[in-house]
């Protein structure tokens, strides 16, 4: 079941998982979050695995929302865990300890627009598309767009989109800060997969130490955030990475990272 609905594959410390229902331009489904909530546990404790690209197979979506068909007759305690479940999967992602980068290779809609906002990074598409259109379905958004959208991109901006549910293109993205770069379509996967090379060479521990310092320290006081951060900081004074990467500095040298 999980092979079908999402396909994954491993180049070098770069694990890419494709979410598998083109026909249905990639729909999160029960079956599908359940899928990608596991996949993305077992990318965490894969030591192998440093960095995670998240992209929709075919050529016109990323993730086109929750699908639609499957929660519209939902009785209300179920809609709830189908919410959960969600909400649940997607933070796993933003609090996986290792860089996700979404590759937005077209519609970003709905739960795809949350998807792509509880990855570290999202990289688009010239022809990708971004919107909150749940309210044009009479719902709102349920897999935590209401609380991370108003994060990224403020309350303004948030409220226009979930209001209006009106989509809106790659540059707009852009310009918002939902997407940290627009690229032709056709480059998107390599240019998506040069930033993985770079973060998968980089030291894995202080890549999850800045990873739960921000994810985490976003929603801390200041001053707990700031302790916070220096506790991350002390701590990977201890690591054979840092030791590393210090040293080579010094022999003008490439340092190489071993994750510990
Ligand atoms: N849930 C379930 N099925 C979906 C879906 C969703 N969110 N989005 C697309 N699909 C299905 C369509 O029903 C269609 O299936 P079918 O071929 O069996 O009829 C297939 O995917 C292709 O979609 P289609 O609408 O024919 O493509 P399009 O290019 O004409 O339109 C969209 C693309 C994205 C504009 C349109 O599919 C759409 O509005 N989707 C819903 C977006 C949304 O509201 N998301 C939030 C959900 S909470």
């Amino acid at each position: 079941m999980t092979d079908s609905l999402l396909l994954i594959a491993d180049r070098g410390a770069v694990r890419t998982i494709t979410l598998n229902r083109p026909d249905k331009l990639n729909a999160l489904n029960r079956a599908t979050i359940a899928a990608l909530h596991e996949a993305f546990l077992a990318a965490q404790k894969a030591e192998s695995v440093r960095c995670i690209i998240l992209t929709g197979a075919g050529p016109k979506a990323f993730v086109a929302g929750a699908d639609i068909s499957e929660f519209a007759g939902l009785p209300p305690i179920t809609a709830r865990d189908f919410s959960l479940a969600g909400q649940k999967a997607f933070r796993a992602i933003e609090t996986l300890g290792k860089p996700v980068l979404a590759a937005v290779n077209g519609f970003c809609l709905g739960g795809g627009m949350e998807l792509a906002m509880a990855c570290s990074l999202r990289i688009a598409a010239d022809t990708a598309r971004f919107g909150q259109p749940e309210v044009n379905l009479g719902i709102i958004p349920g897999f935590g767009g209401t609380q991370r959208l108003p994060r990224l991109v403020g309350r303004s901006a948030a409220l226009e989109l979930c209001l209006t549910g009106t989509p809106i293109n790659a540059e707009r993205a852009y310009q918002l800060g939902i997407v940290s770069k627009v690229v032709p379509a056709a480059n998107l996967m390599s240019e998506v997969e040069a930033l993985a090379d770079q973060l998968a060479a980089a030291a894995p521990l202080a890549l999850r130490g800045i990873l739960d310092a921000v994810v985490y320290g976003e929603d801390m006081p200041l001053e707990i955030g700031l302790d916070y951060e220096s506790q991350c900081f002390g701590l990977l004074t201890s690591t054979d990475d840092m030791r590393e990467g210090t040293r080579a500095f010094m022999e003008k040298r490439k340092a190489i990272f071993q994750g510990k």
